[in-house]
């Protein structure tokens, strides 16, 4: 190097040092500090029930929807009030429906399809649907539902539970003995207990996820009411107390329709996308990362409402070009916001279900969404989910340590299982102390590949009537175990009017308190 350009380089570096130095120092911190986003331990909050319905964490989004207790998924029973015996699908299904049984349980469950408040499909438990035979009889043949799959209910004023359902022909179903259901019952009825078309129906089960309340709604006002609740659920309020609060990052529930926003396939209703767009403008401002969490994989990795399930049937990951499918969707998701400098990690599926989302389709899948995400961004996280429903915990543990950057996330709730039925206060909090943390340990590796992430957990328990100082420890404990997560927790969820489950009214209310 000549004298003349040592000069040179002395006299750059001394102009970095004046020119940094005249600027503030705090400044010169926040350029630095927006220049990323944060780094582990991340302390998290789900933004849960915002751009992914989940009906319990706000029904009253279910208010506006006339018969709203008949949704697609709804799970009804029917006990023939002559008979006295419940409808069953012969074997299941693939035969004809019966009026024989004492009692009622899956062959006796069928499962609704929504065409409008009065219209409907009617799916037994082995997948087919309610039709009509050409003697008349209400048989569980077809596997796709069109005109003769469609039947009408109609209800009793003053006493909804007592239905009637008339058949595409016009008639009423009847069952005038136990060995047949059929469709030949006149209009007429005084809704007693001797009129063979009347049915005393019981609802065992309800989703009330994306799929119920956008075809609940139907496209115009599902467009109107989710467009108000995505505006006003969650605004900039909320990113500036997440950031006050503690915390460092949101993780943010999407359904795969978004990625084909403004249009996604009906029932489900575009304008998602620009509040999660707008989600990232609020995350830059307040310096909070985003995890952008797959929440919600076309034909649904479980059967639960939050996977946008239309009646709780499980079909992800079943074939190539379902998997294929979502690779799109993360790589949508990875193009568009791979620039953006909240951007933290992009969750590839959350909670897929065993046995029906099998190792080897999670794998492939995972294998290929890293890939898609890597396409886009070298720096963002990459999440992927343990499978549910399977004690092997450990089974993707090498896998997903095979790739840079990654993440493995375990939910951890003490509910929902007979394991927590009965266990006091004491036992709850010894149960996160040792057994959580023996779980936490045995899947997060010394070398930190992948980190490990608790990406769903709650101060929530079974225990009747606890006392502010109980949720308070249980809180505490579970703050303390998570924290040995590598790559670190979130909450669930910000909001929700199952007050313990709002990391929101937990802080306000001095339950919970982040702040070092
Ligand atoms: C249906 O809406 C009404 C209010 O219109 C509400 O009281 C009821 O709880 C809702 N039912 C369901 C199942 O959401
Ligand atoms: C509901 O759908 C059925 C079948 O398509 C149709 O005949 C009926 O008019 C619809 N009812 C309403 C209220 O839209
Ligand atoms: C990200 O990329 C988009 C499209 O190329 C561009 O409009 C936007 O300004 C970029 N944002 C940032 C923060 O660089
Ligand atoms: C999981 O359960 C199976 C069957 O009960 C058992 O054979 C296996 O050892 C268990 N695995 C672990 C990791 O506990
Ligand atoms: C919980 O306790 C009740 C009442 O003692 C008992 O009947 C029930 O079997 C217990 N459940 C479990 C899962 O331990
Ligand atoms: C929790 O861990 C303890 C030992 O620390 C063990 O005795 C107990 O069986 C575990 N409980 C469950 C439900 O796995």
């Amino acid at each position: 190097m000549s004298s003349a350009n040592t000069t040179v380089v002395h006299l750059v570096l001394l102009l970095l040092v004046c020119s940094s130095s005249l600027l503030p120092r705090s400044e010169g911190r926040r350029r630095l500090a927006s220049a990323a986003p944060p780094r582990p331990p991340i302390r998290a909050v789900n933004l849960g029930g915002w751009l992914l319905t989940e009906g319990w964490i706000l029904p009253s989004l279910f208010y506006g929807i006339l018969n709203n207790d008949t949704l697609d998924g709804t799970q009804l029973q029917f006990k023939s009030v002559t008979q006295n015996t419940y409808l069953a699908a012969d074997q299941g299904g693939g035969g004809a429906i019966l009026a024989d049984r004492t009692q009622a349980s899956s062959w006796e469950t069928f499962r609704l399809w929504r065409i409008n408040a009065t219209t409907y499909n009617f799916r037994v438990f082995a997948g087919q649907f309610w039709g009509v035979s050409s003697t008349g009889a209400v048989v569980a043949t077809a596997t796709t539902p069109g005109p003769s799959e469609t039947f009408q209910i109609v209800r009793r004023d003053g006493d909804p539970s007592r239905m009637r359902i008339r058949a595409p022909n016009g008639l009423f179903l009847q069952a005038k003995n136990k060995q047949s259901l059929t469709a030949d019952h006149g209009v007429d009825t005084d809704w007693s207990d001797s009129d063979p078309s009347v049915f005393e129906t019981t609802t065992v089960g309800r989703l009330q996820g994306e799929y119920q309340i956008c075809n609940g709604y139907g496209l115009t006002d599902a467009t109107k009411v989710l467009q108000d609740h995505w505006n006003t659920y969650i605004v900039e309020d909320d990113f500036s107390f997440v950031a006050s609060s503690g915390l460092n990052a949101v993780r943010i529930p999407v359904g795969w329709w978004i990625a084909s926003d403004p249009n996604p396939p009906l029932p489900f209703v575009g304008g998602s996308l620009k509040a999660l767009d707008q989600a990232f403008d609020w995350a830059d401002k307040y310096k909070l990362g985003v995890i952008v969490d797959l929440h919600a994989a076309p034909g649904s990795q479980n059967p639960w409402e939050h996977s946008g399930s239309r009646d709780g049937s499980q079909d992800w990951g079943t074939s190539d070009a379902n998997i294929a499918q979502t690779v799109q969707v993360i790589e949508f998701l990875a193009a568009r916001y791979a620039n953006r400098t909240s951007l933290l990690a992009v969750e590839l599926l959350n909670e897929p279900l065993a046995p029906g989302a099998t190792l080897s389709s999670v794998k492939k899948y995972y294998q290929d969404g890293y890939n898609a995400v890597r396409r886009h961004t070298s720096t963002a996280y990459v999440i992927m989910s343990n499978r549910l429903g399977t004690n092997e915990t450990t089974e993707l543990l090498q896998f997903a340590g095979s790739f840079s950057g990654s993440v493995l996330d375990v939910h951890y709730y003490n509910l929902f299982t007979s394991t927590f039925t009965n266990l006091t206060v004491q036992q709850n909090i010894d149960y996160v102390k040792n057994n959580r943390s023996s779980d936490l340990a045995t899947v997060t590796k010394q070398n930190g590949s992948p980190l490990t992430f608790v990406g769903e957990w709650v101060a929530e328990w079974n225990v009747p009537e606890a006392s502010k100082a109980d949720y308070q420890r249980f809180a505490q404990v579970q703050e303390d175990v998570y924290g040995r997560a590598t790559f670190g927790w979130a909450y669930w969820t910000l909001k929700n009017v199952n007050l313990a489950w709002s990391l929101e009214w937990m802080i306000k209310n001095g339950v919970i308190s982040l702040k070092t």
